[in-house]
């Protein structure tokens, strides 16, 4: 009999060859056919990075979830391996949602979320799958492990997913996102001596009224003296510039009080201020860093991919080295980008006075460009053009006088629409301007721009040219002075 994984890895194989190359990232994990969403199961096992995700073979929108896989040695370069879990069971029979995996005697466990609908009756549950090899998993019999059974009067089956595993000291641990009644987000704590018997311990946290409808994948850390609970809310109320997409990502920084389970919440903020990323996963690396990757789209927005029916959707972001620092979570590129990057140019000491700069055929596809920006010159406002064309750029533009930062894609390639009452089309953050330098560094793959604010903040975007935009420019209406401009391939 054809399985599900097998029937799904046959596809892949016969279909491959139809995916359209043109917007294809080169050192981005994208599904090799058909649909991604979150990353999943994130974690080094057996000298190798694994990331699974959530992953549609058939179509290039979401449909019943399967689980993707790939590795890496150094997280910039991904090998495809089989699909590792298709729905196949009744518990899981309309979908393998998301989840976590964690090792133990050898093994590499996968705990993930069953969908099943039957009428109007839909049920998540949380499931185990095992392997030896780290390529073929085995549904584990006793499934579900955790059910309805055992948050019954704490929060209802119909949202009840997205298992993270951890281990601290001899027990097991995952937290699950819930929802309350009235319809609030809840992160559950259970724990477990084996990983196949669970309780529920508690509560671990609880979303306000302003912090969206329902909280979505979450992962909890020891970071740097504190704990921080990262999860993806769905409609989270904007602030400021912070949480102006559909679905957000907040990191919470404080302490878990481990006797009672409980999160005591000492700071929290947006993650990434751009406009596709999404249900971020972290594992420690082969260093014992703490490494973070993230879905980088966006739900309910249009997905030129698919439009244009190149057989494909999705993309993980750059994986990013994670640190606190000022109760803040902050993010650096991973360190393997910078041993990948080759044929630097260095500019030095570029004096601009109330005028525009270009560099001509600047930009290329896979390019790290760093741009150091001397906040004590007397200036206003300073603005990047990422890849000029005759009718477009990117734009990165630095208000200085009111110390915020801003992407945009407007008007560039193929236009992307959402849900939002009005297309975002830029997001904006606040930066620092005490700091002596605004370093920004900019990661281009393909179809990707991945910007890091002084190696603390991101904005994520994806954006799909018509016409290759080969130039770059810098403009100011005051006396800038620009220390370094580098770039380099990413090979
Ligand atoms: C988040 C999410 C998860 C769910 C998965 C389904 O993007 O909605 O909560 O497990 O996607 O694909």
């Amino acid at each position: 009999m054809t399985t599900s994984v097998a029937k799904a890895n046959q596809y892949i194989e016969k279909n491959q060859d139809k995916v359209d190359e043109r917007y294809r990232n080169q050192f981005h994990l994208m599904p090799p056919i058909g649909w991604m969403n979150d990353p999943n199961g994130f974690i080094y096992f057996k000298g190798e990075y694994h990331l699974f995700y959530q992953y549609h073979p058939y179509d290039s929108v979401w449909g019943p979830m399967h689980w993707g896989h790939a590795k890496s040695k150094d997280l910039l370069h991904w090998e495809d391996l089989p699909v590792a879990l298709a729905p196949s069971e009744p518990y899981d029979k309309d979908g393998c949602f998301s989840g976590s995996a964690i090792e133990k005697d050898g093994k590499l466990y996968l705990m993930y979320t069953g969908f099943n609908q039957n009428g109007d009756e839909v049920e998540q549950v949380q499931c185990l799958a095992v392997s030896e090899d780290g390529i073929h998993f085995q549904k584990y019999s006793g499934n579900p492990i955790i059910d309805a059974a055992e948050i019954a009067g704490i929060a209802t089956v119909e949202d009840f997913r997205d298992p993270k595993v951890f281990q601290r000291g001899d027990m097991y641990y995952s937290v699950v996102a819930a929802k309350t009644e009235d319809k609030r987000g809840q992160i559950l704590l259970f724990e477990s001596v084996d990983l196949l018997q669970w309780q529920f311990k508690s509560v671990l946290l609880e979303g306000g009224e302003e912090q969206g409808i329902m909280w979505e994948c979450p992962d909890l850390f020891h970071l740097d003296g504190k704990d921080v609970l990262i999860l993806s809310p769905i409609q989270m109320a904007e602030e400021g510039f912070a949480y102006k997409n559909t679905s957000s990502t907040v990191a919470f920084i404080g302490t878990v009080d481990w006797q009672f389970g409980k999160f005591l919440i000492e700071n929290y903020h947006e993650i990434d201020s751009g406009l596709d990323f999404y249900a971020p996963q972290t594992c420690l690396d082969n260093q014992n860093n703490r490494v973070m990757v993230a879905w980088m789209q966006m739900w309910h927005r249009t997905m030129p991919t698919h439009e244009l029916n190149h057989f494909w959707a999705g993309a993980m972001t750059l994986p990013r080295l994670l640190h606190i620092e000022n109760q803040r979570l902050v993010q650096q590129p991973i360190p393997s980008l910078y041993t990948a990057l080759t044929d630097e140019t260095v500019i030095e000491e570029v004096q601009l006075d109330s005028e525009e700069v270009v560099y001509e055929d600047f930009v290329f596809s896979q390019q790290y460009l760093k741009i150091e920006i001397d906040n004590t010159t007397l200036f206003n406002t300073a603005t990047l053009k990422y890849g000029v064309n005759q009718t477009s750029a990117l734009l990165i533009s630095y208000d200085k006088e009111n110390s915020c930062l801003t992407v945009s894609r407007e008007g560039v390639g193929h236009r992307i629409t959402g849900s939002e009452k009005v297309t975002l089309v830029s997001r904006s953050i606040a930066v620092n301007q005490a700091c002596e330098k605004l370093v920004i560094e900019i990661i281009r793959d393909t179809s990707s721009l991945e910007v890091f604010i002084n190696q603390q903040d991101t904005m994520t975007m994806t954006f799909y040219e018509e016409s290759p935009g080969k130039d770059f420019s810098i403009s100011t209406d005051g006396k800038v002075r620009i220390p370094v401009i580098q770039s380099s391939q990413i090979k």
